[in-house]
């Protein structure tokens, strides 16, 4: 049997956080409910934030309340504090995912918060949680490489992981918030975090800033990791770290993994008719290449003068 990936739609958040106008609330629930029938394994539907913070998701609430829930899809929501938490367990969510920066810059400029200081809040939200079913996943932002401060160093990386693994999460996802990381870094973070903390389910989630997105996801798929965030047409970034563009595009990101033989449990088809509606929702053409090209399976008839022999 095809070894299975999960691919973790986040285009409703991080996409959406980013995009220059709001995306009416019942336009999000129409493209989260349509992704719902994709098989994807998760959608980051929202974020519970400061709505002066994040403008364009303060309308969290009414698109959790909106959506028609896919029996088979997890929705995750992203929290950075308890206020954010509470909202997110009062909307219904499967999964928290809480957010914290590995540099202190960038925590800074994004939460108002060091690492440290977000640590020191995880516990009480992850204490809200207690005793429902939701599961809890951090996702380390900046993990290689932060746009203030440059390297990252991996030891502070497996010291995050340490704390957070410590404070009982189900999962970590390692954030390469500006296409910062290449193969070679993502591979070897990867294979330590897993030798370290095989308790842990990891998720890489990579922005292809730089290009490297999708070496940088077969990088850490050879490295065993098996899950990955990815966002529709290639949208999305942090609006606190300059010079972020687009995450590792999904529906590319399915071909590549379908076409070496794996199994995504994506139906590639549905997922592109959902990615040719982008440009539309956004107002702007859009990253994701396997929209414009067509499969690698496309095929062209022969020029006529080839074909005529
Ligand atoms: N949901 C709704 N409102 C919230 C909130 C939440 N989770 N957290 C804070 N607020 C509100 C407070 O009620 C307060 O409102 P007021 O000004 O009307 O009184 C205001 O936001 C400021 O609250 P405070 O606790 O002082 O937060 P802050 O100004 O220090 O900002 C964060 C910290 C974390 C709330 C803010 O930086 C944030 O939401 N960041 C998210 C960034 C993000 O999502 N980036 C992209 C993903 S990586
Ligand atoms: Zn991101």
């Amino acid at each position: 049997m095809a070894q299975r990936i999960f691919i973790n739609e986040v285009a409703p958040r991080d996409g959406l956080q980013i995009e220059a106008r709001f995306v009416p609330t019942p336009d999000k629930i129409a493209l989260i409910d349509a992704l719902s029938r994709t098989g994807v394994a998760k959608i980051e539907a929202t974020s519970f934030t400061s709505p002066k913070a994040i403008p364009n998701l303060a309308d969290a609430g009414d698109v959790m309340a909106g959506i028609t829930r896919h029996e088979d899809v997890d929705y995750v929501a992203l929290v950075p504090n308890e206020r954010g938490a509470e909202r997110a367990l009062a909307a219904g969510v499967d999964e928290l995912n809480l957010v914290l920066s590995a540099s202190d810059s960038h925590g800074l400029a994004n939460l108002r918060m060091t690492p440290w200081q977000s640590l020191a809040r995880f516990e009480h939200m992850i204490a809200l949680a207690r005793g429902s079913n939701v599961s809890i996943n951090a996702s380390i932002s900046t993990t290689f490489g932060c746009p203030f401060e440059g390297d990252v160093p991996a030891s502070r990386i497996l010291e995050i992981v340490r704390a957070l693994a410590a404070l009982g999460v189900d999962g970590i996802t390692l954030c390469d918030t500006t296409g910062m990381a290449n193969p070679q870094q993502v591979s070897a973070l990867c294979k330590d975090v897993i030798k370290r903390h095989p308790e842990l389910l990891l998720t890489l989630h990579v922005h292809d800033t730089r290009g490297m997105g999708l070496a940088n996801a077969l990088a850490a798929w050879q490295a065993g990791i098996i899950r990955f965030d990815a966002a529709l047409g290639g949208l999305g970034g942090c609006p606190f770290a300059p010079g972020a563009s687009g995450n590792v595009c999904s529906e590319d990101l399915v071909h590549m993994f379908e076409t070496m033989g794996l199994d995504t449990g994506v139906d590639l088809d549905a997922l592109l008719a959902v990615a040719e509606t982008l440009p539309a929702l956004v107002g702007h053409e859009v990253p994701g290449q396997v929209v414009k090209a067509g499969r690698s399976s496309r095929r062209y008839p022969l020029p006529a003068h080839v074909a005529r022999g």
